[in-house]
């Protein structure tokens, strides 16, 4: 199948390989905005005027996608939020923040963003909570024995992604969950690199919350989604005070009102929000299992090739997935990517957002590869050409 036409971006001839820091948008989505912005660019929830209600049916058309996509329970149980960042600082300040005590212990791991990492710290400046990391494989993969080993009665939460950014390996969250609430340990998912590659079930996996943004699943910048379970959501209290999500006030008393608006005080970004509803309506198309063993077999592809280069070396070629990081010997990540730039080629350099991992292995900085099911084995042909060359330092000139 070929979705390539339905990307405008892409007749610009430009090699996209970095879909794990943003994806592309289909034309669709960009229409349904612009649809928005010219033809009822009203507030949602607010007013009682036509342009007005389409505005909140649009809006709400798109939580409940959301819902299915994710298999939630209810749509009360779906917050927008500016990204998974967002989310993940909302379920942390606001359910955690008031529900841990010092000593309390929560699971990460060395392989986690930093959206994960900085919050956590926070809270154990904050609360004296400890934060413990959970060993890694030799491959910095995620070992669920280390993560059985580490439990005790003090735990109180495990925290990582479904699918790191950096190493790009999938874990078993629903097994992870299982073992987690056999322990009365709750589970926060970041889902910021699975959402859009694999099928989620928030029900079946059974997490507590789960986290992402809409930009890196074909939908628009500035919105995410906290998913959480209605009677969790409704204990955070990571309110912003304001318009849509109080019912009455008064000096002494303020009413919020129910899930989902009371947190979503302020005017939303509803343009990326109904936007997000196209991208949904192109996954459901595309299908997720197409989209998962097609990035699973290009990443083959790309290590077939790349083998061959004996200046390349590869950490992560066995990981299943989309995720490729690198170096070029003797070259500098950063260099190798101003050099690939120069052929019209687009990936990402440096830590990822993930300081931890590279200071603490020999990685230090890497070059990454993360595709996308609009990428083709002719685009990696293409890199694979331009990286079968000895002088690529010299020609890394901005
Ligand atoms: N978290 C995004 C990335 O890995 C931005 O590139």
């Amino acid at each position: 199948m070929d979705y390539r036409n339905d990307f405008k971006f892409l007749k610009q001839g430009i090699i996209y390989f970095d879909n794990a820091a943003t994806t592309l948008k289909p034309d669709k989505v960009i229409e349904k905005m612009d649809d928005y912005y010219y033809n009822y660019p009203s507030n949602a929830h607010r007013g009682d005027y036509n342009i007005s209600i389409k505005a909140s049916t649009e809006f709400e058309n798109t939580r409940s996608l959301v819902k299915k996509f994710i298999n939630a329970k209810k749509t009360e149980e779906i917050i927008f939020t500016s990204g998974a960042t967002d989310s993940i600082n909302m379920a942390i300040y606001g359910y955690f923040l008031n529900n841990l005590k010092k000593d309390d212990e929560v699971l990460i791991t060395k392989s986690e963003h930093a959206s994960i990492v900085i919050p956590w710290f926070d809270l154990e400046n904050k609360l004296g909570i400890k934060v413990r990391y959970i060993d890694l494989n030799d491959d910095y993969t995620f070992n669920i024995e280390n993560f059985k080993t580490m439990i005790n009665p003090n735990t109180k939460v495990i925290s990582i992604a479904e699918i790191t950014n950096v190493i790009g390996d999938k874990r078993d969250i629903k097994e992870i969950t299982k073992i987690a609430h056999e322990n009365n340990i709750k589970v926060l998912v970041d889902a910021s690199q699975s959402i859009g590659h694999v099928k989620i079930d928030v029900t079946d996996t059974d997490v507590d919350f789960l986290a992402f943004s809409a930009h890196k699943m074909l939908g628009p910048t500035g919105v995410g989604v906290l998913y959480g379970k209605e009677e969790l959501l409704n204990e955070i209290s990571y309110r912003k005070g304001g318009g849509t999500s109080i019912s009455f006030e008064n000096p002494s008393e303020i009413i919020y009102k129910d899930l989902p608006y009371k947190l979503e005080a302020g005017t939303q970004n509803i343009a990326g929000v109904i936007g997000l509803s196209e991208a949904i309506k192109f996954l459901n198309e595309v299908g997720l299992d197409y989209i998962e063993d097609y990035t699973n077999n290009l990443k083959e592809y790309l290590v077939s090739k790349l083998e061959n280069n004996k200046n390349i070396t590869m950490y992560n070629p066995d990981v299943e997935g989309s995720i490729l990081i690198f170096n070029v010997k003797n070259v500098f990540a950063q260099d190798t990517a101003i050099y690939l730039n120069n052929h019209n080629i687009c990936v990402r350099a440096g830590d990822h957002c993930d300081k931890k991992l590279h200071d603490e292995t020999n990685m230090k900085n890497t070059v990454r590869i993360s595709l996308y099911f609009y990428n083709t084995k002719e685009e990696i042909d293409k890199l694979v050409d331009a990286l079968n060359n000895d002088n690529i330092l010299e020609e890394s000139i901005l």
